[in-house]
């Protein structure tokens, strides 16, 4: 059974609180979260208050992707606000065996995170310890783009890289591009948490469209 993570990046924000009911109608099972600084993306989104007003909205847990230079900086704001997971990307976190340890410490589960550029075996000396491994399936910085294909190949890669780790236990994620063609096909090559954001928020029934991609990633 997949996790499905509405990113919220797509929703209309004047309603945020609705939106998310929406979801939650739809199936929904976590709400994922896309900081960005205009640094390390080109693009800004959100900090910890919005994440904070998310928490009042939901009892879902809380998954807040940081795409921002520097994250050991606000670890602990987005965990005061709520999240309950935190993922940094690898290419930005220089001790990242000390930013996961912190995550840890301060109570949220932990994920790496990894550009469509880089090799999923760069993730090989952390996977033992971290809970969460996010393969991102676009370059991240914004919403509606198109899944990059050699996705499906990485994912098959993670699943192997995990089954030689001995932490069954570890989810692995995927993030961009995500609709009922895309999460079925990374479902079968062994995804197990699909963040969606325009294909949930851009559509005209929002929880159905939830509902439609949590059928193809629960068979
Ligand atoms: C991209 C973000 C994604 C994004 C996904 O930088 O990390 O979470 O919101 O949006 P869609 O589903 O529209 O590709
Ligand atoms: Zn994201």
């Amino acid at each position: 059974m997949g996790i499905l993570a509405p990113s919220i990046l797509a929703a209309d924000f004047t309603d945020l609180a609705q939106q998310i009911k929406m979801v939650e109608i739809g199936g929904a099972d976590w709400i994922h979260c896309d900081v960005m600084d205009g640094h390390f993306v080109p693009n800004i989104s959100f900090g910890p208050l919005v994440v904070k007003a998310i928490r009042r909205a939901t009892k879902l847990p809380i998954d807040v992707h940081l795409m921002i230079q520097d994250p050991d900086k606000h670890l602990e704001d987005f965990i005061n606000a709520g999240a309950d997971h935190i993922l940094v990307h690898i290419e930005e976190v220089v001790h990242l065996n000390r930013t996961i340890n912190r995550i840890k410490e301060l109570g949220a589960k932990a994920g790496a995170v990894i550009n469509p550029a880089t090799p999923v075996k760069s993730v090989t000396d952390i996977i033992e310890y971290i809970d969460l491994l996010l393969i991102m399936t676009v370059n991240p910085g914004f919403g509606g783009q198109l899944f990059i294909p050699n996705s499906i190949r990485r994912i098959e890669e993670a699943v192997k890289l995990r089954s030689g780790s001995g932490n069954s236990k570890l989810l692995i994620e995927i993030d961009g591009g995500i609709n009922v063609s895309t999460a079925k096909k990374s479902f079968e090559a062994g995804a197990d948490v699909f963040v969606a954001g325009s294909s949930i928020f851009g559509a005209d029934n929002i929880s159905a469209a939830t509902m439609e991609i949590k059928k193809v990633i629960s068979q």
